[in-house]
């Protein structure tokens, strides 16, 4: 999300760890299916048609489709977000085909019974780059330089330190637009989750609820654009190729839960829920 456009809640409206799962899960279990299935020769029309078809097979609803934030043209109208090379954010699905080596993000949030997830995984199609794979492995383990700092008590600034210290010792600078938020009843929700700041700084958190850590980097510069063709798609100024990682997280005296956790995820951390 991007700092500044957050929905305040003035009453906390906490969700029991039964409540918030299905959410996760559901989101979850959507971005590994679309990680196996999606392939060169896909069209991102495609990709989000077969999102569409397992929302309305689960009875859940999307969070993006009616989305009109004011940094957005027009409604979202479409339920996941297809970033691909040059495209870092909320790229908007289009008519475009997949071709080998292209790196896709997929980021992807609904409401299940009442309680939202939002979560997204970078993968390269077909032949990947070793560029991009690393890019894929940095961007995920700042993610969970992030996650580590989420505990009752810590603050929105303690993640941000962290994920921005992590980014920056890999060699990477960070924009400080955009972010990670709360969840809840709706996917946007105070406290912004910076991706930079200062230890001890900004809200605190507090046991149940609920949070989204989301870096995303670009080799080359944290600058992006936004592409004119659609109003949506943020774009990397230089055209260099970005991956985003994001979970949603449950914030308990100790570890988080990891709600949106894949369970077929190669990634070791994948074992902290
Ligand atoms: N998951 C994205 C975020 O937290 C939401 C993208 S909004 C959309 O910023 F409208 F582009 F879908
Ligand atoms: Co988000």
């Amino acid at each position: 999300m991007i700092l500044g456009r957050r929905r305040r809640s003035a009453e906390p409206d906490l969700p029991t760890l039964d409540q918030a799962r299905p959410a996760g899960e559901f989101v979850a279990s959507v971005l590994s299916h679309l990680r196996d299935v999606v392939d060169v020769g896909w069209n991102l029309l495609e990709v989000d048609a077969e999102a569409h078809r397992l929302i309305r097979k689960a009875g859940a609803t999307s969070c993006y489709i009616d989305y009109h934030p004011v940094f957005g043209a027009s409604p979202f109208g479409y339920v996941i977000c297809t970033s691909v090379n040059e495209g870092v954010l909320h790229g908007r699905p289009h008519d475009r085909v997949l071709a080998d080596g292209d790196l896709l993000s997929l980021d992807f949030a609904v409401e299940v019974e009442g309680w939202v997830a939002d979560s997204c995984l970078s993968i390269a199609v077909g032949a990947p780059r070793p560029a991009d794979l690393q890019l894929i492995r940095d961007t995920e383990q700042v993610m969970w330089a992030g996650i580590d700092q989420v505990r009752a008590g810590n603050t929105v600034g303690d993640i941000g330190h962290a994920v921005m210290h992590e980014a920056q010792g890999l060699g990477y600078s960070i924009n400080d637009r955009f972010g990670g938020h709360g969840v809840g009843r709706t996917m946007h929700e105070a406290p912004f989750v910076p991706n930079h700041g200062a230890p001890g700084s900004g809200a605190r958190l507090v046991a149940g609820q609920l949070i989204t850590v989301e870096p995303f980097l670009i080799p080359t510069t944290s600058e992006l654009m936004v592409d004119e063709r659609d109003g949506w798609t943020q774009l990397s100024v230089d055209g260099a190729r970005g991956a985003h990682a994001e979970h949603t997280l449950q914030v308990t005296d100790g570890d988080p839960i990891v709600l949106t956790a894949r369970t077929d995820d190669p990634s070791p951390r994948s074992s902290l829920t």
